[in-house]
């Protein structure tokens, strides 16, 4: 490790992605921290700049492009003074994440100044990456197979870098088997794997002790965790479910909430409903992407569930909990999708009265079995008016949603303030995830606190602390 450190450097880490790729970010930042890299917000200060990319759509691919051009500029001004026997900056530029996991040696190709690229499971690598680029070798480092989860040891060695804020984020299961038909993430991050309890429920006590007041852990299908790992090796023979961790890491002393993201319909179970009900720190609140409220294309999707199947599932949650959130993530013109097709994934949102939905327009994927029916493609301008009706139909329903917590009183983890005309204006979340806003003293963040609910408007609430 010695030979390694690099005192006084800064690194700058530009992240594009969905909370697993910020929690890499994280890990990656508490790596180099080891051997003396300070993270800056400012680009034009760093020795070392990274970005961390998403591939979920072209435009998060295309983000990340334009991104590292402008860093290629500055390198290129310091090159340039280095050859006119100036003083220069010796500035190395790393590419990481799902598009380098995706696009591997081309990227070196396409980007003559890039010094590294390096993959979804290449993190721990890091020591000797950086090694190798500070003795002027370009490297690109894309494993198929994981390194990550299955050296714990590598793991234990490096504190990770947590971002300012109350919640941290514990990657539990990494990868998907899914293969739904759009999406690359069964590419970019492999064949789904989990941690074992022990080491998550070590890194969640010492984040409480750290003084973290939130916990979210993190898996593309969270609630099929312990799949592949083995009862008796791994957890005194119990069942490696979701279900029990919760009920594990609900046993750390001291006031605090644990979430989860992101849950696949089907493997909700109904243990995994009765931990979130048993457990008093596990939050009210269930991410579970429809995608699309039509049967049929749920099935082009090779989605495992029907809209039927769906709704029983949101029905069973409601019913078990009083103040519950569920929100949701839908496509909008997916390969062959019909305008009645389409409408019933407005109409889903009616239906089940999701409280809040991510949506996005269809993008092919290279490597995806949709992105091969071109035939189906629905054109630019359909897909852009479909998305901007979904778009429409989630505002009212979060409205709706908003509304029904009017006159309620809810726990709120206070997370930030505002001074507003001489007024302190609180932010916080309930469990169920809404953002409410209240008068109160700045000493309360990092408090929590019952407030109860005033009114609404379409993203928050409005509300005033309960005697
Ligand atoms: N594992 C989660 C979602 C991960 S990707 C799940 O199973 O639902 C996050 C979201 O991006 C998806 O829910 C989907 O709505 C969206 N998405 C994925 N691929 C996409 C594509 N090719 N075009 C548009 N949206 C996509
Ligand atoms: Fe992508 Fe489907 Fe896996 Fe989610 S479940 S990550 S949408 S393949
Ligand atoms: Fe994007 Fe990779 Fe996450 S593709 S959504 S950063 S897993």
């Amino acid at each position: 490790m010695e030979e390694t450190k690099q005192f006084n450097k800064k690194v700058y880490v530009e992240t594009m992605g969905c909370q697993m790729n910020k929690s890499d970010t994280e890990r990656i930042l508490g790596m180099l921290s080891h051997f003396g890299y300070e993270e800056t917000q400012d680009p034009k200060s760093a020795d070392l700049l990274i970005v961390n990319t998403c591939s979920i759509r072209q435009l998060s691919a295309d983000k990340a492009y334009s991104a590292v051009g402008v860093w290629g500029k500055w390198k290129n001004e310091e090159r340039k003074k280095e050859l006119e026997g100036k003083p220069f900056r010796d500035i190395k530029i790393a590419f990481c994440g799902c598009v380098a996991q995706q696009d591997k040696e081309k990227l070196l190709k396409r980007f003559p100044f890039l010094d590294l690229v390096f993959g979804t499971n290449n993190v721990y690598e890091l020591p000797d990456l950086i090694k190798r680029i500070n003795n002027n070798e370009r490297v690109c480092a894309t494993n198929e197979t994981p390194k990550k989860f299955t050296e714990g040891e590598i793991e234990a060695k490096y504190e990770i870098k947590r971002a300012k804020s109350l919640n941290a984020w514990i990657p539990i299961m990494e990868g998907c088997d899914n293969f739904c038909t759009y999406c690359i993430v069964p590419f970019t991050r492999g064949r789904e794997r989990s941690r074992r309890p022990a080491e998550i429920i070590e890194e969640a006590q010492k984040a409480i002790n750290e003084g973290f007041k939130e916990i979210t852990l993190l898996g593309q299908n969270v609630d099929s965790y312990g799949k592949h790992l083995d009862a008796q090796k791994d957890y005194d023979g119990r069942d490696v479910t979701l279900a029990n961790l919760l009920r594990d890491l609900n046993k750390i002393d001291g006031k605090f909430r644990i979430r989860f993201v992101t849950s696949y319909p089907t493997d909700i179970t109904d243990d995994l409903i009765q931990s979130v009900q048993e457990c008093d720190k596990v939050c009210e609140f269930f991410h579970i992407p429809m995608q699309s409220g039509s049967t049929e294309v749920l099935k082009q999707m090779n989605r495992r569930y029907t809209r039927e199947e769906y709704g029983q599932i949101v029905k069973k949650i409601r019913t078990a909990f009083k103040n519950v959130a569920i929100t949701s993530d839908f496509i909008a013109g997916f390969p062959g999708e019909t305008e009645e097709q389409f409408e019933e994934t407005l109409s889903a949102i009616d239906e089940f009265e999701l409280d809040y939905s991510n949506t996005a327009a269809y993008s092919p994927r290279l490597k995806t079995r949709a992105a091969k029916w071109t035939d189906k493609f629905i054109d630019e301008e359909t897909k852009v008016e479909r998305l901007a009706r979904l778009n429409e139909k989630n505002r009212q329903a979060c409205i709706k949603s908003n509304e029904k917590f009017v006159g309620r009183s809810l726990e709120i983890l206070v997370e930030s303030y505002e001074e507003k005309d001489d007024n302190i204006i609180l932010a916080g979340r309930a469990e169920n995830n809404k953002i409410i806003h209240f008068k109160g003293d700045k000493n309360l963040v990092g408090e929590f606190v019952n407030v109860r609910v005033t009114s609404a408007s379409t993203w928050h609430l409005r509300g005033e602390i309960a005697e």
